[in-house]
């Protein structure tokens, strides 16, 4: 999967290594988190292809959190954690979240969840050469839209259980806003869960007011590969850049407590100086309260900027890179 990761710069959003009990991290973050697909299903939320199943939320029968967090497949994890081993070799040492010299440690037996990665729908209007969502779709078993009362059953199961949730993100392989009620995921969420802290990922191609007025959520992290139509088109294929920017410039006045980024992937075909100025200009003017440059290790990626400082003259600017790249750097 090509995911954003748990975010090192300031926001509102809680970081793992802050929730640790003195350890700095776990070898992944899997026993602190919990990832709900939008077909119901738990994967191990590795980033090189999700293929390990863990378990499924059922429809119809109550759902014990507990149960699924002790089965077979959760315990062969502990266990090699244990062992200082991955459970998955292949899997584990492809994935950008596996921190081989990390200590482990199981939050999920005290009934912490620091992470809830919630995939609202599978479906999106864009076609993002680098983004695993078509190959994914004809792939899994479906449906491709979450159903609210499968999230409802998981959500009553946690509760009853008395599970404690830090952070709800959502985001997965589609486009979070093309669920048809995707107001109503983070009602449910924030009834059960009212001071966790919320995150959205959007490619920002939908109307802010018709999707999310009135709605709030922490933090809104809108992706924008690009500062021209022209450069933009070449990644996020079938989106419109005027579109993503009224959407963050609304997002941010609806409530000028949500923390709203402005994600900006750089390829070869957007990393001009000229263009991250102007960049930055945009952002400015649209009162985003971080514009965050990301270095991806994908097909495209830029290499004007390897290994140099990018030339960013905004305080709000941040230089940051995928998983895979800051694990790749780890001494
Ligand atoms: C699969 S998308 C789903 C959410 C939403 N549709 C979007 O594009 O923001 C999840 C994350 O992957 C990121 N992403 C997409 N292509 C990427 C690439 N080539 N390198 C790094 N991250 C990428 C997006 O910016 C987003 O933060
Ligand atoms: S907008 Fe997001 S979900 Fe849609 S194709 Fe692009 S990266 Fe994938």
């Amino acid at each position: 999967m090509l995911e954003a990761g748990p975010l090192e710069v300031e926001g509102p959003w809680i970081s793992l290594q802050s929730l640790s009990k003195g350890n700095n991290t776990v070898p992944c973050r899997i026993l602190r988190s919990l990832y709900l697909r939008a077909n119901g299903e738990i994967p191990c939320d590795d980033d090189f292809g999700e293929q390990i199943n863990l378990g499924w939320v059922p429809r119809n029968s109550k759902f014990s959190p507990t149960e699924i967090f002790t089965n077979e497949k959760y315990l062969a994890i502990e266990e090699a954690f244990n062992s200082q081993s991955m459970p998955w070799s292949r899997i584990c040492n492809h994935c950008a979240l596996n921190r081989p010299s990390d200590p482990p440690d199981n939050h999920l037996r005290s009934k912490v969840i620091s992470y809830f990665q919630i995939e609202p729908t599978l479906a999106c209007a864009l076609a993002c050469p680098g983004c695993s969502r078509s190959k994914q779709i004809r792939q899994r078993p479906g449906p491709h839209t979450l159903e609210l009362n499968q999230l409802q059953n998981l959500l009553n199961g946690l509760l009853s259980e008395g599970y404690v949730v830090h952070n709800i993100e959502y985001c997965g392989q589609g486009e979070p806003l093309d669920h048809p009620n995707f107001k109503k995921i983070v009602e449910a969420t924030r009834k059960a869960y009212p001071v966790g802290k919320q995150r959205l990922i959007t490619n920002g191609n939908n109307d802010y007011r018709a999707k999310l007025d009135g709605t709030f959520i922490d933090e809104i992290m809108v992706s924008i590969d690009g500062a021209t139509q022209q450069s933009y088109e070449k990644y996020r294929i079938g989106g419109a850049l005027n579109t993503a920017l009224n959407f963050t410039r609304n997002a941010k006045e609806a409530n000028r407590k949500q923390f709203v980024v402005w994600k900006y992937i750089l390829f070869t075909h957007n990393d001009t100086e000229d263009e991250i100025k102007l960049a930055e200009e945009i952002a400015l003017g649209l009162g985003v309260d971080r514009l965050q440059f990301v270095r991806t290790h994908s097909e495209g990626k830029s290499v004007t900027w390897e290994n140099k400082t990018l030339p960013l003259r905004w305080s709000n600017s941040v230089d940051t890179s995928t998983p895979l790249i800051e694990r790749n750097s780890l001494p």
